[in-house]
């Protein structure tokens, strides 16, 4: 083992270490499959585009019909929030 074979394990652990992350961050709740939801669920499979299906969730999910936990990572008021970036739809 020489200086640069530890190098190329470093550099493995560490592409191992992010996908690890990552999946960890895929538990974030998903898109309940409801009567509620089931029509942007029917967007998504008509070919809508994710970010005009997002448009439509703040409808309701507007921090004040509906209350986001207080620890959110989206801030209703700001940025456009990309809903179905986090929240996935269930298969
Ligand atoms: C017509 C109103 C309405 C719209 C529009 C709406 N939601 Fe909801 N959503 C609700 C209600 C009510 C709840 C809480 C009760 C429930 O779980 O159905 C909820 C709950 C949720 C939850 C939490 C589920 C859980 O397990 O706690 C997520 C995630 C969610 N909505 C995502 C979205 C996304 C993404 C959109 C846009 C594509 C959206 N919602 C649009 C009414 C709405
Ligand atoms: C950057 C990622 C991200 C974005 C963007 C995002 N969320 Fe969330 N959301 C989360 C995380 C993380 C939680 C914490 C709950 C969990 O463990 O999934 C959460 C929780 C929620 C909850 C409460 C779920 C529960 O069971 O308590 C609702 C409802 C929700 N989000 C709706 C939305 C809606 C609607 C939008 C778009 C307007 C949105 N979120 C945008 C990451 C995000």
């Amino acid at each position: 083992m020489n200086k640069r074979d530890w190098i190329f394990i470093g550099i493995i652990l560490a592409v191992f270490g992010t996908f690890f992350l990552i999946s960890g961050k895929e538990k974030t709740v998903k898109m309940p499959k409801d009567t509620t939801h089931q029509q942007f669920y029917d967007l998504r499979k008509s070919g809508v585009d994710k970010i005009k299906v997002d448009a439509l969730c703040p409808a309701c999910h507007d921090g004040i019909k509906i209350a986001f936990p207080p620890n959110h990572p989206a801030k209703p008021g700001g940025a456009p929030m990309r809903c179905l970036f986090c929240h996935k739809l269930e298969s």
